[in-house]
């Protein structure tokens, strides 16, 4: 039974034994209820570890379309998890914690986003994966930033396209596809933190390093960076470069996974604005823990759930870049 505290407080509070063993408890539990844990780059590097799938939100629903498990446990964040929601609606799919919000999923009110698409008839609509399902309802095709740049490519040139929410990979794709998409003015608070004074401090530290930023960042960070591209890309960059000091401007989550794939090479967090903190954490992302991880596979709870109706719209545009996505090999 839900318990109010649990209500109240948006995940299981219950305290645990000492003497459990949480990494193998959590691996006894996903077997017995056959559960999948699907964890995001940004999660804490222990999540990291323990997951099944590690991937960039692109990864993240292609894994949620594909798998006979009968309970996913997103570790990510809540639009996270109401994406393979919607792509699984038979399907248990539990968030650790619903207070993981996202900054950039808030900037865009589905009723404020609704009245802006009816402003502008005859626009193809655009979402980037990081909004609520409510969005994505009246949305023709969503992207990620794995595969924004070639959606937005695939409509005609002339075609007239609204993109939101983030004017940030807005503006980027623009820049690089010579379009002039109509952009929904949102951001999200981690990307738009990174400091370019404190980037070209550590540049200078490092002359031979290679930046990497996030598309999400703001333009003057995505104009000194020399590879621009989602988790995943900025990944497989470091991977196969030569160089061996990288600064990598995006959530210092995915510095785990880089780290583990390269432990010769150089990573370096690029810091945000206003913090003596040498790196950028998304709040959101890191309310994942281990405990709260355990207790939701145990209690099957805290579990998203889609008004039906949304869902069936919403899911049209998801499946539809699953779709163009698995044409294009991504
Ligand atoms: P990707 O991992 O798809 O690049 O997205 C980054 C992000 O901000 C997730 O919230
Ligand atoms: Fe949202 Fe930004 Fe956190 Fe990603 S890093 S989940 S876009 S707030």
């Amino acid at each position: 039974m839900v318990k109010q505290n649990w209500l109240k407080k948006g995940f299981v509070d219950e305290p645990i034994d000492e003497s459990v063993d949480l990494k193998k408890e959590i691996d006894r539990l996903r077997k017995e209820k056959n559960a999948v844990i699907l964890a995001h780059y940004y999660q804490s590097g222990e999540i990291q570890d323990i997951a099944d799938y590690v991937g960039d939100s692109l990864a993240l629903a292609q894994w949620a379309a594909k798998t006979d498990a009968d309970i996913i446990v997103l570790c990510g964040v809540h639009f996270m998890g109401e994406t393979a929601k919607v792509i699984c609606p038979e399907k248990k799919v539990l968030v650790p914690d619903m207070n993981a919000g996202c900054s950039l999923a808030d900037s865009c009110d589905a009723k404020e986003f609704e009245a802006f698409v009816k402003q502008h008839p005859g626009h193809t609509v655009i979402s980037y994966v990081n909004t609520t399902a409510a969005v994505k309802a009246v949305t023709d095709v969503v992207v990620t930033s794995t595969n924004a740049r070639q959606i937005v490519e695939s409509f005609p040139e002339d075609t007239p396209i609204i993109f939101g929410p983030d004017r940030n990979l807005g503006n980027y794709i623009n820049s690089i596809t010579g379009r002039e998409m109509l952009l929904w003015n949102g951001a999200c608070h981690v990307h738009e933190q990174f400091s370019v004074q404190k980037i070209l401090e550590l540049k200078r530290q490092y002359p031979d390093a290679l930046i990497l930023a996030h598309p999400e960042c703001k333009g003057a960070v995505v104009k000194l960076a020399d590879v621009v591209g989602s988790t995943a890309a900025l990944l497989k960059h470091a991977v196969n470069s030569n160089c061996k000091d990288f600064i990598v401007a995006t959530e210092s989550g995915i510095l785990h996974e880089m780290q583990k794939q390269c432990p010769e090479k150089n990573f370096i967090p690029a810091p945000p604005e206003d913090s003596t903190c040498a790196c950028n954490e998304c709040n959101f992302m890191r309310l994942g823990t281990l405990e709260k991880l355990y207790n939701t596979l145990k209690y099957e709870w805290p579990s998203i759930e889609v008004d039906a109706e949304v869902a069936e719209k919403a899911v049209r545009p998801i499946r539809r870049m699953l779709e163009i996505s698995a044409k294009l090999g991504l």
